[in-house]
């Protein structure tokens, strides 16, 4: 971090695809990006926060084809879609844009160029799996088929959830398009890679990945992924898509677009260059001339309004003394730890400062689900629940800033909210502000001087808790502002201000113990509001005082301060909300139409099954696999299914997709079967589950040890595997028929 001050910082959270809605898993990351940024902005430092709509690429253009609108139709509804979501849960981004707008364009391009001249592309022709029918290239989760390990039906084009095994497309036993169904045929084209295998690539690579840039956690991951010197274990990045595809096309080369990918991250720069035009006089967020237009954006115009220019280069030019951080998902540190720190520092730019990753939300423990209805959008809780900031608050109590999953239990949250925010925060306004109200015309009186400790240690608290702001360990600071709520109510329960107003000659006493909470309620306030601005700026309102900024920790409420007359700040959580909610998303009780978005990685090539990824369209006809051949019940009766009980479940050193599983069938000794499951399962949360697995399949020998077996998951087009569960009753052993 720079000693700097006021810092210079500009920030970004990862840019959500622009064919799904934002639902509860994403808004870890905005949430938390926010509260950061605001804490910033509140040290008096110059932070941005810039994000933008993830367009381009094969879903999206797919999508819009079966919605009959074009892409630039579709990403313009749901801009306006998610920048309202972002709106109601507080996420102020100071430019929320669009990867398709003339800025990011000429951001993408530009940088081609550059790591052209520099060498670093090189065009190769590879052959690909051709969709007769479609007419067009097919992304590798675009083809399905049998898996060549395990014969497993119905998987991607790259790996299998059933096995584990790694392939390429052309592996597959009779593959088809999962989007016209026909069966893909082998053609040749020019792809343009970027050339990550090269040493200057590598040699950078391995020092920055070291540099501090990263979490411990992700450093390691990384190490792992760039091998040990000399051993070149990273393979030319492919940078292009043939036509049909929503995208940029790559300049002097008719047909070929960038992948999604390359531009997605440009993306932190079109959209800072968009903030960048609009604190200037001149407008030049219009599209260049025959471009896409520019995304809308409803934050624009804050030229002439104090904001000091702003200028591109002093923030992305090699060199930059400012600060740049990303705040990302785990799953896609590949992408921002290795492809974009690489073309920046080949293309001329600064690389970040930090990456801040962070891991998957569980509601109750278990990844978000539609059938059980945890699966739920922005909208819905916004519909249901309506304060959103309290989700704000659940999710900042649980952050540490750790790339750990962060689990969401809903009868947690409304304990949480209920016993912290309304018992404890807002328990010492509702207490006292009325007396000073009624009892002396609203004016603050002098702190009771027996409370200077009391008062002292509050503000001296400041120090602790801004540390754990930046180092984004929100849970910590909230757990130090709850202690300090606690000692303000106990000051409260000894006093006892109700009992002071019922006696006479106790006045002063009274106007003093109110006071001196309501200065503790001010300073609590002031170290919740990057979590809580709404509810801050209604305190700064009923006590008649400007914005609160971190400086303040170090004044008071002067004597003879008239507040304004308390009116109620917030409301107990109700549970029957959040049943309410719960029951209106579970799948089976919504229309089929409902829209729902596509996989959040339909074409990343580090495919990682992400609880975080919403479910495909549903009632695509296309997206389920044929039915296979019919067979007799005597076929049937082959395979001898049973109920086994999960007794042990474990990772397995080494292997990437597997998990150890010790089945308990009746049988004399539990059996050992090795899951391909471990991208969708904590192992720990699988122990004592009841679980389905084929008794009879021959022992295969694997490179762990023996399986003995294999349980029994569902997959489809959307990512995720579930792991099937006998109903309630069924005992180990017993025979499905
Ligand atoms: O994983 C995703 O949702 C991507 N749309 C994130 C892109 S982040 C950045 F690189 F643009
Ligand atoms: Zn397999």
């Amino acid at each position: 971090m720079s000693s700097k001050s006021p810092r210079k910082i500009l920030v970004t959270s990862a840019l959500p695809y622009a064919n799904g809605s934002i639902h509860l898993g994403h808004l870890v990351e905005y949430i938390q990006t926010d509260i950061w940024v605001r804490f910033q902005k509140m040290r008096g430092n110059t932070c941005h926060y810039v994000c933008a709509d993830d367009t381009h690429g094969t879903p999206i253009m797919l999508r819009a084809e079966k919605e009959g609108i074009t892409p630039e139709q579709l990403i313009a509804r749901v801009w306006q879609e998610h920048y309202d979501d972002f709106a109601a849960f507080h996420v102020e981004f100071d430019n929320y844009g669009s990867t398709n707008s003339a800025e990011n364009k000429q951001c993408a391009q530009d940088i081609y160029r550059t790591l052209k001249t520099n060498g670093l592309i090189e065009v190769r022709s590879i052959e690909q799996y051709f969709d007769p029918v479609k007419n067009m290239f097919l992304p590798d989760r675009f083809i399905k088929g049998e898996c060549p390990k395990c014969h497993a039906k119905d998987q991607y084009g790259d790996n299998c959830e059933v096995c584990g095994a790694a392939y390429a497309p052309t592996d597959l036993i009779n593959p088809f398009s999962a989007v016209s169904g026909a069966a893909p045929v082998l053609r040749n084209s020019d792809h343009y890679f970027f050339k990550l295998s090269a040493d200057t690539c590598q040699q950078f690579l391995r020092e920055w990945t070291r540099s501090g840039a990263l979490q411990a956690e992700a450093a390691n991951k990384m190490q792992e992924w760039l091998g040990e010197v000399g051993e070149n274990k990273l393979s030319d990045w492919d940078i292009s898509r043939d036509a049909p595809y929503f995208g940029f096309e790559i300049p002097d080369a008719p047909g070929k677009y960038f992948y999604v990918w390359l531009d997605a991250p440009v993306g932190y720069m079109g959209s800072f260059k968009q903030l960048c035009a609009k604190q200037t006089p001149t407008p030049p967020n219009l599209p260049l001339s025959g471009e896409e237009p520019t995304a809308p954006s409803p934050d624009k115009g804050r030229a002439g309004e104090g904001f000091a220019p702003l200028n591109f280069d002093d923030y992305w030019k090699q060199g930059s003394d400012t600060e740049l951080y990303h705040f990302i998902g785990k799953d896609i540190l590949y992408f921002h730890a290795l492809f974009w720190p690489a073309m920046l520092q080949h293309a001329g730019f600064r690389t970040p400062t930090k990456l801040f990753a962070h891991g998957f939300l569980t509601v109750n423990g278990e990844k978000m689900s539609k059938s059980r209805g945890t699966f739920i959008t922005a909208r819905s809780y916004i519909d249901h629940i309506k304060n959103t900031e309290y989700l704000r608050y659940y999710y900042a109590a649980k952050l540490n800033g750790s790339m750990e999953d962060l689990d969401l239990n809903l009868e947690d949250f409304v304990a949480k909210v209920n016993s912290d925010l309304i018992g404890k925060y807002i328990n010492i306004a509702s207490r006292c502000a009325g007396f000073i109200s009624k009892r002396f015309d609203g004016k603050v009186g002098s702190e009771d001087s027996s409370a200077f400790e009391l008062i002292s240690a509050s503000a001296y608290a400041n120090n602790d808790i801004s540390e754990h702001y930046e180092d984004r360990d929100y849970a910590r600071a909230l757990r130090e502002i709850m202690r300090l709520a606690d000692v303000a109510n106990q000051y409260i329960a000894e006093k006892q201000p109700w009992a002071l107003a019922k006696q006479e000659g106790k006045e002063a006493e009274l106007h003093a113990v109110c006071s001196t909470a309501l200065m503790l309620f001010r300073d609590l306030t002031l170290y919740l509001k990057p979590v809580l601005p709404e509810l801050a700026a209604q305190v700064e309102n009923f006590l008649n005082i400007a914005p609160l900024t971190w400086k303040d920790v170090h004044s008071k409420l002067p004597a003879g301060h008239i507040i304004n007359s308390y009116e109620h700040l917030a409301t107990r959580l109700d549970p029957k909300l959040i049943e309410a909610m719960v029951a209106a998303n579970q799948e089976s009780l919504k229309p089929m139409t409902e829209a729902h978005s596509q996989q959040r990685h339909a074409e990343a090539q580090q495919h990682t099954p992400s609880p975080l990824a919403p479910l495909p369209p549903a009632g695509e006809g296309n997206m389920i696999s044929p039915i296979a051949d019919t067979i007799s019940i005597d076929d049937f009766s082959k395979i001898d299914l049973r109920v086994a009980h999960i007794v042990n479940a474990e990772h397995v050193e080494g292997a990437e997709k597997l998990l150890k599983l010790t089945l308990d069938i009746g049988e004399e000794k539990p059996r050992t079967v090795f899951a391909g499951i471990k991208s969708a399962y904590d192992p720990e949360k699988l122990k004592g589950r009841m679980t389905v697995m084929v008794a009879n399949l021959a022992p295969r020998k694997m490179k762990f040890g023996l399986s003995e077996g294999m349980v029994l998951a569902a997959s489809g087009e959307a990512p995720g595997l579930f792991v099937l569960s006998p109903d309630d009753g069924a005992m180990p052993g017993m025979r499905i028929k």
